[in-house]
């Protein structure tokens, strides 16, 4: 795991996206897995830019949504997949037939997870994965005590994130259930970014980094990732001792 500093949140989600532009040039066909969330925004509001400026063709990319809340329909200004479409593929050319997301208002949620795998182990594996953190330590739903070795599940939601996941929305909203990927996905990625900025992040990250590696604190895992990089800001890294 590398650990690097920003000055700030817009210089690391400069960083993360140039590091998702640099990927697409290399692999024009790449698997990209992103979050969705106040973190990522600005991420992905500097891909579309940059992509719109150097002419980056996505539409080979294959785009996979990290996770979505249950019962959620994508209209939903809340929803994962209302950040997805609103901030990053109305703006650029991936092909719809190569994104795929978490159909949230599906009868079967099982079998959505079953499939969700189906379509990264058919397409190689995640090429980058970019994630957030929760206050509690989640990673995508992955909420404390979830095995590291789970690929796509639905998740019981920790109070903790029920509380904060208002923010998403405009008026209070009953949430309960996640549906994600799981950390084993997280820990198959070819390449992963944990990104996290701004003071209320800043415990979360110390135990995150400097903690037990534990199912506890399930951020912790991206210490075991051989191929992983924590980009934070300076608000963010505050707490860390060393
Ligand atoms: C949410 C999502 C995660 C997200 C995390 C942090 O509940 N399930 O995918 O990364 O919490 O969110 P934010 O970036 O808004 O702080």
């Amino acid at each position: 795991m590398q650990l690097i500093v920003f000055k700030d949140h817009h210089d690391l989600s400069q960083q993360a996206a140039e590091e998702i532009i640099e990927l697409v040039k290399r692999k024009p066909g790449a698997v990209l897995c992103l979050a969705s969330g106040s973190t990522p925004l600005l991420t992905c509001e500097l891909l579309v830019q940059k992509a719109r400026a150097e002419n980056i063709d996505l539409s080979s990319c294959t785009f996979i949504g990290l996770d979505e809340w249950v019962g959620i329909p994508p209209e939903n200004e809340g929803s994962c997949a209302y950040f997805f479409h609103n901030q990053v593929f109305k703006h650029l050319n991936f092909s719809s037939s190569h994104i795929y997301l978490f159909n949230a208002l599906s009868d079967s949620p099982q079998q959505e997870c079953k499939e969700m795998d189906n379509v990264i182990f058919e397409n190689g594996g995640i090429d980058l994965m970019l994630v957030g953190v929760g206050m509690n330590g989640h990673i995508g739903f992955n909420e404390p005590g979830i095995s590291f070795d789970l690929y796509a599940h639905v998740a019981e939601l920790d109070e903790t994130t029920t509380s904060v996941g208002q923010k998403y929305f405009k008026e209070a909203t009953e949430l309960h259930q996640g549906i994600t990927l799981g950390l084993k996905h997280l820990l198959e990625s070819k390449k992963v970014l944990l990104l996290a900025n701004g003071s209320k992040k800043a415990a979360v990250i110390q135990k995150a980094l400097e903690g037990e590696i534990t199912n506890r604190l399930p951020a912790s895992i991206i210490r075991r990732h051989p191929n992983s990089t924590v980009m934070i800001d300076e608000e963010a890294a505050a707490m860390l001792k060393r």
